[in-house]
This record gives C-alpha cells, sequence and structure tokens, in this order.
C-alpha cells in the first residue's frame, strides 16, 4: 500500500490533520436522529440508554465491533450526551501499565462512560484490571514494593465501559464475556451516505446535486468517514472554480485527483485485481498468497479491499479462494492485458 499510495491521496487512513478536519470543520452528530444510517442498532442503543436513564444507573458495558471510520467514537458520545453524563475517551495501545488504566478508572464519576477504542489491543496485565472493575466497581491495587507490598481494594463509581474495536474475534473470552450488549456496525448502503453527504454539505453550505452526492455515496466504501473526506475535497474544487457549487463534473474531477475512478476503485483496487487477472487467471487464489504479493497483512486486505471489491462485484470468495466472478474476467482481461472480448 505505502509504495503506491505514496501516487495519490490515501482515503483510507486517519491521519492527525484528519482528526483535526473531522472534528473541528464538518459536521458531528450529535443526537440520535442526527446520526444516519445504522437504523437498528441506533433504536437499540436509544431504548438502551433512555431506560438506564429513567433508572438512574448507568448504561450495561458495550462492545462495538465492526469496521474503521463507521461511527462507533460518534455513537458513544451520544450515548453519553442522551445520559447526562461524562464520556472519557481512551485507547487499548495507549495504556502500557496498569497505573494508567487505574488513573482513569478512579477519575471516574458516577454513571460516566469509559470509551476505550482498540480495546484488542490492551496489555493482558491492564485488562485484568477491568475484570473486576466492570464487574464488581472496585479495583485492587498494590501499594509500595517487595515484603512491604500491600494490595488495597479501592471501590470505583458505577460506570460503562464501551469497548470498540475493528477485530472482535481478539478480544480474550473473559473480557467478551463482561459485556452485557455486543453489537456490530455494519457498512453503510449508497443511499444513507448519501444522505450522510448531503448533510454534511449542508453544514458546510455547499451546494450539491442528489447525482454528485450520489457518486461520492457509491465510492465511498460504506464508510462516512471516507465519504466525508471526499466530500471536503469536492468543496475544495468547488470553492475555487465554481463558487461553492458541486455539479457531477466537478465531483468527478476532484474524485479522480484523489485516485478513485468512475467506478469508485482506487488505484490500489485496481493493481489488486490486476494482479489476480495477469497471474491468476482470475483466480481463485489464497487470502495468504494475495496478502504477500501485494505487501499487506490478510487483515487489511480483509477489511479494507475486500468489502468493497465484492460490493461493486469485482471479486468473490469461493472455498478455494479469491476470484474475479466471470461476468467481469473479460472486461479486465482487456483492460489490464489489452486482450480482446470475445
Ligand atoms: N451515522 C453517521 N452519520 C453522520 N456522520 C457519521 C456517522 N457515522 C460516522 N460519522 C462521521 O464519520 C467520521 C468517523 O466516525 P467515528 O470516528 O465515530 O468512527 P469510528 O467507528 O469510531 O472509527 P475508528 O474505528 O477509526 O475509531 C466522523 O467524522 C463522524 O462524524
Ligand atoms: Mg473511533
Amino acid at each position: 500500500m505505502k509504495q503506491n499510495l505514496e501516487e495519490g491521496v490515501d482515503i483510507f487512513s486517519l491521519q492527525d490533520q484528519d482528526r483535526f478536519e473531522e472534528s473541528s470543520h464538518d459536521f458531528v452528530p450529535k443526537s440520535f436522529d442526527d446520526y444516519l444510517g445504522q437504523k437498528e442498532l441506533k433504536d437499540k442503543l436509544s431504548l438502551y440508554t433512555q431506560a438506564a436513564k429513567m433508572r438512574k444507573e448507568p448504561l450495561d458495558h458495550m462492545l462495538l465491533s465492526g469496521p474503521p471510520g463507521l461511527g462507533k467514537t460518534t455513537l458513544s458520545q451520544i450515548m453519553a450526551q442522551v445520559m447526562g453524563v461524562g464520556i472519557k475517551i481512551c485507547s487499548g495501545p495507549m495504556m502500557e501499565r496498569t497505573g494508567d488504566l487505574v488513573a482513569i478508572l478512579s477519575s471516574l464519576e458516577p454513571r460516566d462512560i469509559l470509551f476505550i477504542d482498540e480495546i484488542h489491543r490492551m496489555p493482558t496485565q491492564v485488562e485484568e484490571v477491568l475484570y473486576t472493575a466492570m464487574e464488581q466497581f472496585r479495583i485492587d491495587v498494590i501499594i509500595g514494593q517487595g515484603a512491604g507490598a500491600k494490595s488495597i481494594n479501592l471501590p470505583l463509581a458505577p460506570f460503562t465501559l464501551i469497548g470498540a474495536t475493528t477485530k472482535s474475534g481478539m478480544i480474550s473470552a473473559p473480557l467478551h464475556s463482561r459485556f452485557g450488549i455486543n453489537e456490530r456496525l455494519d457498512f453503510y448502503t449508497d443511499e444513507e451516505l448519501c444522505e450522510i453527504v448531503m448533510q454534511s454539505a449542508d453544514f458546510l453550505e455547499l451546494a450539491i446535486d442528489t447525482d454528485s452526492a450520489l457518486l461520492i455515496a457509491s465510492s465511498a466504501r460504506g464508510t462516512p468517514r471516507i465519504a466525508k473526506k471526499m466530500l471536503r475535497r469536492v468543496r475544495d474544487f468547488a470553492q475555487v472554480k465554481n463558487h461553492n457549487k458541486a455539479t457531477l463534473e466537478l465531483t468527478k474531477q476532484a474524485l479522480a485527483f484523489l485516485g478513485i475512478n468512475e467506478d469508485g476503485l482506487t488505484k490500489m483496487d485496481l493493481l489488486l485485481l490486476k494482479k489476480i487477472v495477469e497471474l491468476f487467471n482470475g483466480g481463485p487464489v489464497g487470502l495468504e498468497t494475495l496478502a504477500s504479493l501485494f505487501g499487506e497483512d490478510k487483515d487489511t486486505i480483509e477489511a479494507v479491499y475486500e468489502p468493497f471489491l465484492m460490493r461493486k462485484g469485482y471479486l468473490e470468495k469461493t472455498a478455494r479462494g479469491r476470484q474475479i466472478p466471470h461476468k467481469r474476467l473479460p472486461y479486465l482481461k482487456q483492460k489490464f492485458l489489452g486482450q480482446m472480448v470475445i
């Protein structure tokens, strides 16, 4: 990925500049009504939140899993808002020592939410502190060293842990079993993303027609973060070239500038397809082989590239590996190898 994306603009990763843009220059949903899509999940969470609020109890501990950029953090912030409680956000790999977690846990007010991103990457000894904290709202802390060391039992305010993960399979069984609510976020439909694009455009005071919004939506890999990022670049084009009005032509230009073709595919998608056509005559090819050819890890291929290529009908999973569907193969052979379509 690294070598090729240097040529284009990386639309997948979340860089510091994006975080800044996301939080300060773009629309951020503050209520369940503002949060578009994920209807079933939203209905459930809205009910749980209202019930806990009425009982004046903390929400049940919750595990939210799903690919990056679908809105796990945003949903958690909305739940805190609705409950009228505080939320502390931290990430699993950041907590290197048990003391880091203890400090955060003991600073929580009753019913506060502790949101731990990438919870599957928390060191084991830190994770173990969570077990009693989650179950009994207390922690055992060792004070001092050697023979004089003492274990004291520290009570905590009743709180809610929301763990977010892109890899729910990597959560240990003891941790997994302590979450009362376990939900998954799915990729958004093009129609849902179109609404999200319109909502953001409105906030950014950018005039955009439905066709342009749909083009962004269908290129955005089912992911609001990517849709919003694309829209911000379309807005740059519109601002400089067309008095802040996005047209279909201008949207196409902006997407091409980002290295995205008319079907929403990036250079990396095309490279992946090209390898399967060139080296395996369309497949099937094993995921491991693809990953090593591509210089990427299996997880990235599975989480970032495959879902979109499958959604667009360019790739399918079979028992023997990944392959290009028969009806697409002639077109791709012609595109990559210059072979005539018969
Ligand atoms: N349903 C939605 N409606 C409108 N905007 C959304 C929605 N979901 C996410 N967004 C926007 O998409 C961006 C990414 O959302 P968020 O940071 O919550 O994703 P995430 O799942 O926590 O990602 P990560 O796994 O990378 O932490 C934010 O700018 C957020 O405002
Ligand atoms: Mg997040």
